[in-house]
Order: C-alpha cells, then sequence, then structure tokens
C-alpha cells in the first residue's frame, strides 16, 4: 500500500525522492484522521512553502484523478496530507498479501552476510542472567535477518581463554579433586575459583603461581592443556542443556582459545603501523586522542589478554566470511571495551570498523524473584528457566488441561514467559523480573499472546473446514475491529524491517502483544462460528491469518506457540 501511496505522491513532488516519500509516511494514531498520513514539514525548506500549503496543493493536485477504488479521499490537517484508502480494495490487498506464505519475508539481505556473536559464556563460570539475555536478543536477531534474506553466522565466542584459568588449575590441585569436579560441574569450578581469591587475599604467592600456570597453557604445557580441555567440555555440557532448553543454535562454538595462533600477526600488525606504545612493560595503543583509556595489547609477561583476542576475531571473521555487518551482544558494562576495539581497527586502517556493531542491553533485576540457588547465592540462568518450566506445569495442572503434550506445552509456555519478558523491554532498559508477572495468562506476557494465539487455532480446528476450500469477501470485513485487526496484519512487515534497522526484537514484541489484544477485541464484539456461510468463512479467514502471523512473529522472538494451552 505504502508503494501505490508512494508513486502517487512522486508525481507530484518533483525534487522529493521516492525513499523520502516512503520514509515519511506514517500511519496516523487515530482512525479518523485516516490509514496514511504524509508530513509535509520536513519538505517546507525544499519547497519553500510552508507545510499547510504543501498538503493543500497535493489534496488539489492528487483530486483531480482520485481512483475512488482505491482510495475513497483524501484530506488536510494542520501540515499533514490524510489517506483513506478504500475500504474494500485495501482489506482485499492485505489479506491477499498475509494469505502467502513468504508473507514478512524480504530480499534486503540477499548476497549479503551478517555475523552475530552472542551469549559467549565463559568455561567455568555460571551461565547467569545476562548470558541468558545475549542469547534470547542474539537468537531473535539471527531469526529477523534470516526473514530478511541475510546469510546469518551465528558464532558463540566463549571466553575460554585468560589467566582465570591459570587460577582455575592452581585452585583444582590445591583444593578439589576429580570426584567432586564430575559431581557438582561447574558450580565446583566456581566454588573453587572463588576460593582462589579469598586465599589470595592472603597470600599473594598465590597470583604468581597461577599467573605461571597461564604462561605454561600459552605454551602448550600437556599437562595444562588437558585440566583446561577438561574444565572446557564439562562447561559446555552445561552450556549445552541450556541451548537445547531455549532451543538455539550455533554455527561456531570458536571462543578465545581459537585465536591463540593468531595474535602474534596482530601484534605484528599493530607494531607494523606504529600504534603499539610501551607502558610499564605492556604495550598498549593509546587512544587519549579519542578521550578513551588506552587499549591494552599485551602484559609486561607477554600473556595475551581479552582485547588482543577480539581485534584478532575480528580480521578472521572479515577474512574468513566477508561480513557486512558484525553485531555484538553484551552488557552494557562492555560499551566502552568495544568502542576501544573498534577504535583500534579504525587507526590499523580497516574502513569496515563502522560495520562492527556493539548492541547492550540493561541488567535483570531478579529482587522479585525468589530462587534457590545451588550456591550461595550465585543465580544460574539454567534454575530461572527450568522453574519458570515447573510453575507452568503447574498452572496446567490448575487448569485441568487434557492436554496431549503437557510436557512440551510447559516447556514453550514456561521458557517463552522467560524470552518475552526480556524482549517486549527495549534492550536497554533493565529487565524487571517477578514470577507472578511473567508468567500471568492476563498480563502483557508471553503466555497471553501464547494463549490467544492457541485460542485462535482452536476456533479454526473447531470449525471443522479446511481454509484453501473457504473465500472472504471484504465486504464482511469493514466493521470497526475487523479493520483494525486488517490494519494491524498490513504493519508486520515494516515491524520486522524496524526491528532489523534498530538490532530491536521489541518492536516485534510489541507488535505480537498488540496484534493478540487486537485479536480478542474483535473475538469479543464478533461471533464468528454463530454468523451465516460468507460472513462466518471471512472471519475464520481472518482468524486463521492472525494465528499465522502471532506464531511467526512470535517464532521471531525464538518462542513457539502451541497448538492448544
Ligand atoms: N565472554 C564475555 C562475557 O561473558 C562476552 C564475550 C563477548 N564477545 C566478544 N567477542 N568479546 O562477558
Amino acid at each position: 500500500m505504502k508503494n501505490v501511496l508512494c508513486n502517487l505522491l512522486k508525481d507530484y513532488l518533483t525534487g522529493v525522492n521516492i525513499d523520502e516519500i516512503e520514509n515519511l509516511l506514517e500511519i496516523p494514531p487515530k482512525n479518523e484522521l485516516g490509514d496514511y498520513s504524509f508530513p509535509c514539514f520536513s519538505l517546507a525548506k525544499k519547497l519553500r512553502k510552508s507545510p499547510n500549503i504543501i498538503a493543500e496543493g497535493l489534496k488539489q493536485d492528487l483530486e483531480k484523478s482520485l481512483d475512488k477504488t482505491l482510495i475513497e479521499k483524501v484530506d488536510t490537517a494542520g501540515g499533514y496530507l490524510n489517506f483513506f484508502i478504500n475500504k474494500e480494495y485495501y482489506i482485499n490487498k492485505v489479506l491477499n498479501d498475509a494469505l502467502d506464505d513468504d508473507y514478512g519475508k524480504s530480499d534486503i539481505g540477499t548476497g549479503k552476510t551478517i555475523c552475530i556473536d552472542y551469549s559467549s559464556p565463559n568455561i567455568a563460570k555460571n551461565f547467569h542472567v545476562g548470558h541468558l539475555r545475549t542469547t534470547i536478543i542474539g537468537n531473535s536477531l539471527y531469526k529477523i535477518y534470516s526473514k530478511q534474506g541475510y546469510n546469518v553466522v551465528r558464532i558463540n565466542h566463549l571466553g575460554d581463554w585468560g589467566t582465570q584459568f591459570g587460577k582455575l588449575i592452581l585452585a583444582y590441585k590445591n583444593w578439589s579433586s576429580k570426584e567432586l569436579v564430575e559431581k557438582d560441574g561447574i558450580a565446583e569450578l566456581l566454588r573453587i575459583y572463588i576460593m582462589f581469591h579469598d586465599e589470595a587475599e592472603r597470600n599473594p604467592n598465590l597470583m604468581e603461581e597461577a599467573r605461571a600456570w597461564f604462561v605454561k597453557m600459552e605454551s602448550k604445557d600437556k599437562e595444562a592443556l588437558e585440566l583446561w580441555k577438561w574444565f572446557y567440555d564439562i562447561s559446555i555440557i552445561e552450556f549445552d542443556r541450556i541451548y537445547k532448553l531455549l532451543d538455539v543454535d550455533f554455527d561456531y562454538y570458536t571462543g578465545e582459545s581459537f585465536y591463540i595462533d593468531k595474535l602474534q600477526a596482530v601484534v605484528c600488525e599493530l607494531e607494523e603501523k606504529n600504534l603499539l606504545v610501551q607502558s610499564q612493560g605492556a604495550k598498549i595503543v593509546d587512544l587519549d586522542k579519542y578521550c578513551m583509556p588506552p587499549c591494552l595489547i599485551t602484559k609486561s609477561d607477554g600473556s595475551s589478554i581479552y582485547a588482543v583476542r577480539d581485534i584478532a576475531t575480528i580480521l578472521y571473521r572479515k577474512n574468513t566470511f566477508d561480513f557486512d555487518k558484525c553485531i555484538y551482544v553484551t552488557g552494557m558494562e562492555q560499551m566502552l571495551y568495544f568502542s576501544q576495539v573498534f577504535k583500534v581497527i579504525e587507526l590499523m586502517g580497516y574502513g569496515f570498523y563502522n560495520n562492527l556493531i556493539h548492541i547492550s542491553y540493561g541488567l535483570v533485576n531478579l529482587e522479585g524473584a525468589k530462587l534457590s540457588t545451588r550456591s550461595g547465592n550465585i543465580v544460574y540462568a539454567e534454575d530461572i528457566l527450568n522453574e519458570a518450566i515447573k510453575r507452568a506445569s503447574l498452572t496446567i495442572k490448575e487448569k485441568n488441561l487434557s492436554l496431549v503434550d503437557k510436557e512440551e506445552v510447559a516447556k514453550s509456555v514456561g521458557v517463552g514467559a522467560i524470552i518475552f519478558n526480556d524482549l517486549i523491554n527495549t534492550m536497554i532498559k533493565s529487565v524487571d523480573f517477578t514470577w507472578d508477572r511473567v508468567l500471568n495468562y492476563n498480563g502483557a506476557t508471553g503466555p497471553y499472546v501464547q494463549y490467544t494465539c492457541a485460542r485462535a487455532k482452536s476456533i479454526l480446528r473447531k470449525s471443522n473446514i479446511k481454509i484453501d476450500d473457504i473465500n472472504f469477501n471484504a465486504k464482511n470485513l469493514k466493521d470497526a475491529s475487523s479493520y483494525e485487526l486488517i490494519k494491524l496484519i498490513s504493519q508486520y512487515p515494516d515491524v520486522i524491517n524496524e526491528s532489523a534497522n534498530k538490532y530491536e526484537p521489541h518492536f516485534i514484541a510489541k507488535f505480537a502483544l498488540l496484534l493478540s489484544q487486537t485479536f480478542n477485541k474483535f473475538y469479543h464484539e464478533c461471533s464468528i462460528i454463530n454468523s451465516d456461510d460468507e460472513v462466518k468463512n471471512s472471519r475464520l479467514i481472518l482468524t486463521y491469518i492472525t494465528q499465522k502471523i502471532i506464531s511467526d512473529a512470535m517464532n521471531l522472538l525464538g518462542i513457539k506457540c502451541p497448538e492448544e494451552m
């Protein structure tokens, strides 16, 4: 529809290009103002006329040859040109588009690659709620860009290298055993890691010994590497359990250790490009000019650090995948860090530094969520997910539902509730978490959207009608609540693009919620099954499309919609 309007307007707006027109076209906040409106304010300067006069002029021009089967009328209101689309034309257009299986897909990304670096937990440490957020956001971005036709490379940049492993090896040798680690996994590794720090306060020699173990790792010492690999395998087993719950996958588990043989070349390159400065035995890139602290490249004992591994990673990814964009999803606390790393890439002379994008999210506030923690106060994402599934399963029992696959539904609802709560907020906002709110079937929640979708599916099942065998008649869908639903359906492709452009799955979550609320209103106001055939069929098709789009939108968030719940 937007295209149709853009082409109409273009003929009367010389000097304004079609993209500009498209960007300006908006959907008015109130139905009385029409279906689309075109604000003339930003054109005033270019066309040397007031917005009111531009709008009025366009109205007169368009009215001369208005195709009433397309546009019922145009009108102006304070610098806006408002379009009232012919309802039947509009309904036919939107519903026929939406019936297509490819509705919402685009080819914006065809032939282009996006790398997404997300999840990226740290070996031997707990997978915490922050990691849950990056996993959820990254997975959703992957689905959104895939829908736009991009080739998306999903990378889990595991924190699997660094001085902390020297500490861990030492701690293991001093205070743990094979049995304990095998029994408690990451919880045990974390226990001795914390213990190391306590002990090292009393006995500073421990720090030196730990550093020595890391140097051994970097020089490929057999014992050191064997222990490291064992900690790695144990951690991956736990991480994979979480990925399975979330139904998240990766193309590569290339963590920091993958780049160790590529670091020397980076240091040499930085050296050659005269970017390295000695500072107290360490090597740094001075970023004072850019109002940032220096980027540390190697330590005084020669061991590598996080930043140089990331620089090597970027060069490797560019060479290997030739990405159009490389996106990083981490907590806000790494904002400065990524600005530093990207600056170094720029200083190295790589023009693609502009295509490195760090998106960061706010904290997860667990205050309202009582959780039994495995040890101390450490919260494991896996425990949250399992608790959500348990609670969802209790609700299902309470409702005494005769579901075929109760377990699968409880999983979709529990996990879906957590994901939805995360994505319904804009990324930068911190997420408040209370069980009652997250799992409430009547709130702005995942379960509410899933329930609405299941209700629509059940209406279709009960109707005993095959969608392919029936037709709709636009005449029967002109009432206010059907029309509101149809208008919303028409926005789905734009919502996907907006989410993609702004790196914000939030817009899709908000859309899924609004679509559900609007459907419930329609369902309340329009009787479906008890109407006469023509009306019934039209409403069934609208119901069919709505549930299809809710499922599709939820799928873009990484949430499954059960058939029944
Ligand atoms: N492992 C890091 C953490 O847990 C996140 C890594 C993000 N990705 C990167 N390429 N640095 O905070």
